[in-house]
């Protein structure tokens, strides 16, 4: 093949500028909807390592990639996470490093990640209630972490935003609590559907609301939705005269929610996913080693994307083999 001309797109004509890239599948919180019971260490896993997080950076970004997220689990419980930072930032081509954390540490820690080269910044906080924090997460930081926000937002990102998985009785009342955070933060609040997975099918009988009942919220309080351009991703955005930040609507469970579909995911094991859910991804660790190998990591990443499907099976109750989004990076 010829390798100048080798970009990622699949057979439905979508290209894939975004990389989620998973350190590790630890996570220190235990949200209930994801690891209720925390993390289980099974056994003893090897996570990619630096040079590996390298050898990934380099190949997608010549295969057009523009923006790398680094997820997990969590990624900053990584001893070398701002290594991590650093070898994606000084990737030639790489033009956006993002980061989705649980804020654990976020306060104290965020100077360094922008100084290492962090530009977009997504923290969950799925509550703004202390008490049910505590309880959703098994961590008692809500106010730590809304600080270490308020310190992000006055720094020099391109992006912050709050993502809140949508859920039943838990925040489904607290939209007028998410818009206070709005009035003069240009901060984005993106509300994801909670998703079934393999581990949490009564969880989600229970909590899943769909997203209907924000977006009539927003309606009736004078929010807009935003005009799309190609490139944007699946979340809907809704903007307000009177408010500096926005909303954001992420309902994968919407018709031809996955025609916008612009990411691939890399697990923290080596494994090649070409969506989060219905396909158990594809090992290319053997391939992540030296530099050498670059060009067949390449063809394969391009070959490999050859079976995305064109959606999801979500609708059918087919989770594919995510036990939950830990596993390969949410
Ligand atoms: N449904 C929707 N979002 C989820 N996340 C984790 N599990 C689920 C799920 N089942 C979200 C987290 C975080 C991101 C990493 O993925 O809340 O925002
Ligand atoms: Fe950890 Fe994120 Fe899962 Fe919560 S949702 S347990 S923060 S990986």
């Amino acid at each position: 093949m010829n390798t100048a001309s080798q970009k990622l797109v699949d057979r439905y004509g979508r290209s894939f500028p975004y990389l989620r890239l998973s350190l590790t599948d630890v996570c220190n919180f235990s949200c209930d909807y994801c690891l209720p019971d925390g993390y289980q260490c099974e056994e003893k896993k090897s996570f990619i390592d630096l040079n590996e997080v390298k050898n990934i950076a380099i190949a997608f970004s010549q295969l057009g990639t523009k923006k790398i997220r680094l997820t997990g689990g969590e990624p900053t419980i990584r001893k070398d996470f701002l290594d991590c930072l650093r070898i994606v930032s000084q990737t030639p081509g790489i033009e956006q490093v993002a980061v989705t954390t649980n804020g654990y540490k976020l306060e104290e820690n965020i100077d360094q990640w922008v100084d290492s080269g962090l530009t977009h910044l997504n923290v969950s906080v799925d509550t703004l209630d202390s008490r049910l924090f505590h309880s959703l997460t098994g961590h008692n930081r809500l106010q730590e972490i809304l600080s270490g926000i308020d310190h992000a937002h006055n720094l020099n990102l391109k992006s912050v935003k709050l993502n809140a998985v949508l859920l039943k009785d838990v925040n489904s009342h607290q939209f007028d609590q998410y818009t206070h955070l709005l009035k003069n933060r240009k901060l984005s609040i993106r509300f994801i559907e909670l998703m079934q997975t393999g581990d949490n099918l009564e969880y989600f009988n229970r909590y899943h609301i769909g997203s209907q009942v924000l977006k009539n919220y927003l309606f009736s309080n004078g929010w807009s939705e935003k005009i799309r351009s190609a490139s944007s991703g699946p979340a809907v955005e809704y903007y307000h005269p009177d408010y500096e930040g926005t909303f954001g609507v992420i309902a994968p469970y919407s018709k031809d929610f996955c025609d916008s579909c612009n990411r691939l995911r890399m697990s923290s094991t080596g494994d090649f996913h070409l969506c989060l859910f219905g396909e158990q991804g594809y090992s290319v660790r053997h391939l992540l080693q030296s530099q050498e190998q670059r060009e067949e990591l390449k063809e394969t990443l391009c070959n490999l994307l050859g079976n995305k499907r064109k959606t999801h099976f979500l609708h059918d109750s087919d989770t594919g083999v995510t036990p939950n989004l830990s596993a390969i990076g949410g």
